[in-house]
């Protein structure tokens, strides 16, 4: 049994309730009203989610419908018009709001913008018509690769008004990573920087980019959009980069009215990785991701118009997409953006901005309480953390005890914690309490947003009891759902609805990730169950780790598996076969993590790597993993192993 199996059954029992002057104010103050929520949206979605669409956004034309669901395809909000720029902007331009801090920025280096929404929509009205002289149209794809900075989310409500469709890469990827994702998205832009900063150094993302293009690497890009961030030298080609600055004064112009989009138009494309060696473009719908991303920050993180909402992912993921953009602005909010990253060199840095920014929500990783532990309590007790009044957990299982820590030493015992499990495809919060109604208990996610069915089942689509193990899925479309995989409708349907065939007209909407449900009926995820594995809250695929180490010319073969961290939940351990001319080494071990980092980013580097004369195969070629997790987490190798082809692999893998 894993850490955290058996931590979460030893806390099952214990309930914190809501504190009761939260629950008086909060947007959903009791578990009825929760109940009462759930039963409606249920029962009548259409109704459900039509009302709130109507009172929580603007339309520039009403929909027909509501709700045209042919599974496994859910078209939401049918026939209706609407902007997400405008949603998030335009219509907070009141003399009530309008010089209200939208967005609160903390670089690295120390230094601070605050732009309230005039400014930020004045910024990014100026960007919009750049990018339209720049050539790109309604519907043309635009490659952001950016650092923490607030051009970041200029530039993707930028392409949002014109309706463009953003494709944001996270920094961390190599030159490689980066000009796949432009190349299967057909990018005819990439917005970059010269460099970022990253823990007291600069990485050179504008020169990633130069290597990405080099030689027609992504014949699609037409123009190279530069912000100056740093300001170290760069190459700069004069018939293909722009720098930001020079087209931003060029056309500060701020007429520029957003776009009416279709609800069902995309609204941006976010790579993620799957079971196979290529990422998945998932693409979102205007409406529904717009609505639910609107609804769940309203109400998962009871925003009020005070807050100071801070979420601490990086924007090149789903979670910086959702909940330091789209979601916060929509609902009018001050949302905070921090360049930097907590390191032992720095333990303080984020105590430092709740500190200075007075944040009053606080949405962070698993990964991060957990080091943050390691590192003391010493550095947050000397903060002022008593701004904070909620706390929010997601990207992985947290563990109970980092749950106690984070809920005793930065909660300082008053703040709720919502531990929200969601997923890239979900767009928004699908487990998660409510922090004014749900009693919460350390480990899980306890119950479904208001409107989501979700179950945990057997193979069959059969619900599993009470404390069994099974698959989480979801049984009912929700608003912000995966629409397809950008290029690949097929990946769609195999990936998402075939691993469960239907059932009696019963969909399942299979999410990769191993749960149970206890007496309450609360959820306790348990990690994924597919060949994706979590590093630091980090998806990655096995097999994308596995083609990059087989593209080294020293490799044969490579299995790939995830081994339990303290820290980051999961590392990679890599078991790599070499051709005949090759003998291991340390220099070897080192090269080959170099290379993974080349095609993949740092984020992917193995902790170890592990040579072997052969892997531990079927008799029909499948790698057996579940005896190479076992190897890498120095567990003794247990079950059937009579189905391998070759069982004396075994006892030279045990060395
Ligand atoms: C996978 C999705 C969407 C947030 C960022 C990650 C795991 C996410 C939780 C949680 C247990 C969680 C799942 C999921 N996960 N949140 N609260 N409890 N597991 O997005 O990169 O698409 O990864 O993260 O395994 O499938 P992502």
């Amino acid at each position: 049994m894993s850490t955290i199996a058996i931590e979460s059954s030893l806390q099952e029992d214990r309930l914190f309730s809501p504190p009761p002057n939260l629950s008086k104010t909060a947007r959903i103050g009791s578990l009825e009203e929760y109940q009462r929520l759930h039963d409606r949206a249920v029962t009548d979605p259409e109704e459900f989610w039509g009302e709130l669409a109507e009172n929580e956004l603007h339309w520039f034309q009403k929909w027909e419908k509501v709700l045209d669901w042919q599974p496994p395809y859910a078209r939401w909000f049918v026939g209706g018009k609407l902007n997400v720029a405008y949603n998030c902007l335009d219509r907070h331009l009141t003399p009530e709001r309008r010089d209200k801090p939208a967005l609160i920025w903390e670089g690295e280096p120390g230094d601070t913008r605050i732009l309230t929404y005039q400014q930020l929509h004045r910024e990014v009205c100026e960007i919009a018509n750049a990018l339209k002289k720049l050539g790109v149209q309604k519907g043309d794809r635009v490659g952001i690769y950016l650092p923490m900075i607030p051009e970041a989310a200029i530039a993707m409500l930028a392409c949002v008004r014109i309706g463009a469709i953003h494709s944001v890469v996270f920094g961390g990827f190599s030159a490689e990573a980066l000009k796949d994702r432009l190349n299967d998205a057909r990018a005819k832009i990439v917005i970059t920087a010269d460099g970022g900063w990253r823990k007291g150094a600069i990485v050179h993302l504008k020169h990633q980019v130069d290597v990405a293009l080099a030689d027609g690497g992504v014949p699609s890009v037409e123009t190279v959009l530069v912000v100056k961030r740093t300001g170290q030298p760069i190459h700069f080609d004069p018939d293909r980069d722009r720098w930001w600055d020079d087209l931003q004064e060029e056309f500060a112009d701020t007429d520029c009215p957003a776009e009416p989009m279709d609800a069902e138009d995309p609204i941006f494309i976010l790579y993620t990785s799957g079971t196979t060696g290529k990422p998945k473009g998932v693409v979102h719908a205007t409406g529904g991701y717009n609505l639910y991303t609107h609804i769940t920050t309203k109400w998962a993180f009871d925003l009020q118009d005070t807050d100071i909402f801070w979420c601490t992912a990086d924007v090149g993921w789903i979670t910086g997409h959702s909940y330091i953009v789209y979601g916060p602005l929509s609902n009018g909010a001050t949302t905070v953006m921090y360049e930097g990253a907590p390191s032992t060199a720095n333990p303080g840095c984020l105590w430092d901005v709740v500190e200075k920014h007075r944040v009053t929500i606080f949405y962070t990783a698993p990964t991060a309480i957990r080091l943050f532990m390691k590192l003391g309590e010493e550095f947050p007790n000397a903060r002022d953390l008593s701004s904070l009044r909620l706390l929010g957990s997601v990207g992985e299982p947290i563990n109970p005890t980092a749950w106690m820590w984070y809920y005793r030493v930065i909660g300082g015992e008053r703040c709720p914690i919502v531990d929200t499990w969601w997923q890239t495809e979900t767009g928004g919060a699908m487990l998660t309490p409510l922090p004014g109604a749900t009693p919460t208990k350390p480990g899980s996610a306890t119950l479904p947003f208001p409107g989501i069915v979700a179950d945990v089942v057997d193979l069959d689509g059969n619900p599993v009891g009470e404390n069994e193990g099974g698959y989480l899925v979801v049984k009912q479309p929700w608003p912000s759902m995966i629409r397809t995989v950008y290029n690949n409708p097929d990946r769609y349907l195999s990936t998402y609805w075939d691993k469960i065939p239907p059932k009696d007209g019963q969909w399942f909407y299979f999410s990769g990730d191993g749960a149970r449900r206890d007496k309450d009926g609360y959820f306790w995820v348990m990690g994924r169950v597919d060949d994706v594995i979590n590093v630091a809250g980090h998806r990655l695929g096995t097999m994308e780790v596995e083609s990059a180490l087989v593209s080294h010319p020293a490799v044969t073969e490579a299995a790939v598996v995830g081994k339990p961290s303290d820290i980051k939940g999961e590392e990679i351990v890599a078991f790599v076969t070499l051709e005949a001319d090759y003998t291991p080494s340390e220099d070897l071990e080192k090269d080959l993590k170099q290379h993974v980092v080349r095609e993949i980013g740092a984020l992917a580097r193995p902790a170890a790597i592990q040579f072997t004369e052969a892997l531990p195969k079927t008799r029909s070629g499948k790698i057996v993993r579940r005896i190479l997790r076992a190897l890498a987490a120095g567990e003794a190798v247990t079950g059937d192993t009579s189905t391998l082809e070759d069982r004396s692999v075994l006892d030279k893998l045990r060395g």
